[in-house]
């Protein structure tokens, strides 16, 4: 059952940061075998951010993290547990959200990463909103991160014009009976498609050597192709049955916010659905995929530019999926 039981579940401020660096397709185009007008259509893509050498995940949630405090307005010492979703961590260990817990001086908290591809995203927030509602934790703040340019083989034009370096956060805390707030938490896998995206050297089952390093092991790898069908053969049936379970049907959403991935996901995925387009929340073309991230940049955008306002009682759905190939989705009422 997708429907979060238990206390009522705020989400009371957001916050971002993104690398100051843009690169535009052109700029790709001059790096690998491609074009400005190959990335757009086949995409949507034009821009995204690159962080520089000596910024790092944590750098980028650290930043997010902040704005989102300072915006929320609340007490860092209120705070019981600091979450992020990360596939590009500084480091395995320790996590990214130790050192967010630690810089921003949340001391009376926790601190864990989620890695679970760009469904992190939806995984994090569903297990802060679940902790929340539990009555465990009163206060959660949540990031997605990614400096996934590090992870990249700049050389494959199959995935090097995707992705993007970012970070996005949520202040999420217990709200009153009657408050709008967080009504579905929904976590998928199919761990039979786990081949799809991999980054496979580097660790227990491929550890870091010559030969990892001369076969680019230590860099993302991905079945576009197998992903693209993936998502308009599951996501669709998937999305009308979560909508269903909180009594709704897809028209009843407000505001739909896809994993920022490709445009064309996200179009093919709306029509099955016979959701239209304007109802859906877009920044991938200046961002690129941000990975676990991703939703978090959509949703702070859409704040910021009034396309989602607090207490108006727009109904938001949330949804990712990823390497695993794990999905899900997040439904709440701003
Ligand atoms: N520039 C120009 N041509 C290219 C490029 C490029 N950057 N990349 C591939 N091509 C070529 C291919 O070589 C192929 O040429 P061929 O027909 O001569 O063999 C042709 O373009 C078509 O390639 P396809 O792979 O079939 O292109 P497709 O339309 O499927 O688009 C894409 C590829 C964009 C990767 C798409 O499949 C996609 O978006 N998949 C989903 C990826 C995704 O969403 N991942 C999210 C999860 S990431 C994570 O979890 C970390």
């Amino acid at each position: 059952m997708a429907l979060l039981q238990g206390r009522s579940v705020r989400l009371v401020a957001t916050g971002m940061a993104v690398p100051e660096r843009v690169m535009d397709n052109d700029e790709l185009a001059r790096i690998v075998d491609t074009s400005n007008e190959w990335i757009v259509e086949r995409t949507g893509i034009r821009e995204r951010r690159i962080a520089s050498k000596d910024e790092n995940a944590s750098d980028l949630a650290i930043a997010a993290c902040r704005q989102a405090i300072d915006r929320s307005g609340v007490d860092v010492d209120s705070i019981d547990m600091v979450v992020v979703a990360t596939n590009s961590p500084d480091t395995l260990f320790p996590s990214v959200a130790a050192r967010v817990q630690g810089a921003i001086g949340a001391s009376k908290a926790g601190a864990f990463d989620v890695q679970s591809g760009c469904t992190g995203s939806v995984y994090s927030l569903s297990v802060a909103s679940s902790g929340i509602a539990s009555g465990l934790w009163n206060r959660v703040l949540v990031c997605g991160v990614e400096v996934l340019s590090r992870l990249i083989d700049w050389e494959d034009r199959t995935t090097c014009v995707l992705f993007g370096d970012g970070a996005g956060a949520v202040m999420l805390e217990a709200g009153e009976k009657e408050d709008p707030g967080v009504m579905v938490c929904d976590m998928k896998s199919d761990g039979t498609k786990w081949d799809y995206i991999t980054l496979p050297g580097g660790l227990s089952s491929l550890p870091a050597s010559r030969d990892t390093l001369a076969e680019k092991k230590h860099f993302v790898s991905m079945k576009g192709n197998d992903v693209f069908k993936f998502t308009q053969r599951v996501l669709p049936g998937y999305l009308k049955d979560v909508c269903s379970d909180a009594g709704m049907s897809p028209s009843d959403i407000d505001r739909w916010i896809f994993h920022q991935a490709n445009r064309r996901i996200m179009e093919g995925v709306l029509k099955r659905l016979g959701v239209s387009e304007d109802r859906a929340i877009n920044n991938l073309e200046r961002y690129g995929n941000t990975s676990a991230a991703s939703v978090f940049l959509a949703l702070n955008e859409a704040y910021e530019g009034g396309s989602i306002t607090c207490n108006s009682g727009q109904k938001v759905l949330i949804t990712s999926f990823g390497a695993g190939m794990t999905y899900g989705a997040f439904i709440y009422e701003a």
